[in-house]
């Protein structure tokens, strides 16, 4: 009896030692109610969605960077009618983050909180009717995950706002780049890729989104 006793405390230490306390913690909130309710919305809205969202395979690719980096505090520039909100936020559910989205068109915004309601994710996503000029600087952060999708002449200054609340660690993402076309980002691309503090990736398979971690604050 007491052998085994001895067996099993030194069995539980070398386990605490293997595995970092941090994994344990950090472990993804499984909900299968929650998965199902948001697949059936994708799966009823698949083909509907037409208010310049991102492809599918780009919502995909958001929500595997929040789950791989196990980010929870997220903010979106450009909500439009939700779908990249809908694949970030239902990844934050998982890790136990939440997601602040920001669009100035009423009428997309209006129905983004529908389309929120009816996937299920209204309790993790803080969306906002507001000009994000002005909004993404009063934000107070700090961030872990950005996706920007708004306008893209203002993709440099949504930046330069927001790299002093993305934490060391943390993934900005833009949206609809490419290493030819220009669509009013001017040298955008350029301007992230001169960064030393930050590790940039453009992945081309869907509308171009660019992958930045800030590996460094400066
Ligand atoms: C490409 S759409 C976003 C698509 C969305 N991310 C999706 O995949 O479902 C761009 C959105 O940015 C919004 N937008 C443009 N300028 C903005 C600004 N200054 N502030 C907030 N939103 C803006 C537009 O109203 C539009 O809905």
């Amino acid at each position: 009896m007491k052998t085994k006793m001895i067996g099993l405390i030194l069995c539980l230490l070398l386990t605490a030692a293997i595995v970092p306390i941090e994994l344990i913690a950090q472990a993804l909130k499984e909900n299968p109610v929650l998965d199902a309710k948001v697949k059936k919305f994708l799966s009823e809205n698949s083909g509907r969605w037409q208010d310049m969202n991102v492809p599918t395979s780009d919502a995909q690719l958001l929500y595997d960077l929040v789950i791989k980096g196990k980010y929870t505090s997220a903010l979106e520039i450009g909500t439009s009618t939700g779908l990249s909100g809908i694949y970030i936020a239902w990844a934050l559910s998982k890790t136990g983050g939440k997601l602040i989205t920001i669009d100035i068109d009423e009428g997309r915004h209006k129905i983004a909180l529908e389309n929120f309601k009816k996937a299920g994710l209204s309790e993790y996503i803080d969306a906002h009717l507001a000009d994000a000029h002005s909004l993404v600087k009063e934000l107070k952060g700090p961030f872990d995950f950005v996706f920007s999708d708004a306008d893209k002449n203002w993709y440099k200054n949504y930046f330069i706002d927001v790299d002093p609340k993305l934490k060391v660690g943390g993934c900005y993402t833009t949206h609809n780049i490419s290493e030819t076309r220009r669509m009013g980002e001017g040298n955008y691309l350029e301007y992230i890729r001169s960064l030393k503090n930050y590790e940039t990736t453009l992945n081309s398979a869907g509308g171009g989104l660019l992958i930045s971690y800030k590996r460094a604050e400066k």
